[in-house]
């Protein structure tokens, strides 16, 4: 059987995962959120005392390291730190999403080891099931064949918004010159490095979600998906 892709690129903050994560169930495929897989890895990294920029000390922490994924009866992906739970594996899919994490996750994930290192994990989903993946490279390296490709994004003022909207609706409230100076950023890192840099593939359809509502980003998603899957 032909399993199929969508790949949808894009910056933090654009919506990709609550828009990936509705369209995956509309289609019936399964979600992937790669950005978890790199917090998970970045999580490791801090629990080890080790810098997540240091090119030296995250290379000898990556044999030592063992993430496993898998989805619960709620259908959401649940990350794992040691490995499958009935083998001691810790369930780590909360605490991944601590603004510390999202630092750690963004340097470690510039380094060139680490993007092949998590590479197969990636790409072994996408071989075994039909597949909506999030991340920032995976129209342009890690599934260069998906059938629909997206670049999902917003402005980085829009974004900051809807952050603090986040937040505040968890309880949390910080500042949003402080959110949209953390995204700007954060997407000069994820688009300045040179591994895998966040860019649209040439190939990717554009989808701005700037100004308008997240049902209307979801219509929009869903119409340009079902146009191209075809
Ligand atoms: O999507 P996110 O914010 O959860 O991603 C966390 C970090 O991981 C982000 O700074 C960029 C990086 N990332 C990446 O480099 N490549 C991916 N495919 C997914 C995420």
């Amino acid at each position: 059987m032909k399993y199929k892709s969508v790949a949808i690129d894009g910056p933090s903050g654009a919506g990709k995962s609550t828009l990936a994560k509705r369209l995956a169930k509309e289609l019936g495929f399964i979600y992937v959120d790669t950005g978890a897989i790199y917090r998970t890895l970045g999580l490791f990294a801090l629990s080890r005392g080790v810098s997540p920029s240091d090119e030296e000390q995250v290379k000898e922490l990556l044999p030592s390291v063992s993430i496993y994924m898998d989805y619960g009866p709620d259908g959401l992906q649940h990350m794992y730190l040691g490995g499958k739970p009935e083998l001691g594996g810790v369930d780590v899919t909360d605490r991944i999403r601590t603004p510390e994490v999202s630092d750690a996750a963004s340097k470690v994930s510039a380094l060139p080891m680490v993007r092949d290192f998590l590479m197969d994990m990636q790409r072994g989903m996408a071989q075994n099931y039909s597949v909506v993946m999030d991340g920032r490279d995976i129209g342009t390296v890690v599934l260069p064949h998906a059938e629909v490709k997206i670049f999902l994004t917003a402005s980085p003022e829009e974004r900051a918004r809807r952050r603090c909207a986040e937040l505040q609706e968890r309880g949390t409230s910080i500042a949003y010159e402080t959110v949209l100076s953390d995204i700007m950023e954060r997407d000069s890192r994820d688009s300045g490095r040179s591994a895998a840099p966040l860019k649209q593939a040439e190939d990717a359809i554009l989808v701005d979600t700037t100004g308008i509502s997240l049902e209307e980003s979801f219509q929009l998603l869903l119409q340009t998906v079902r146009e191209n899957l075809a």
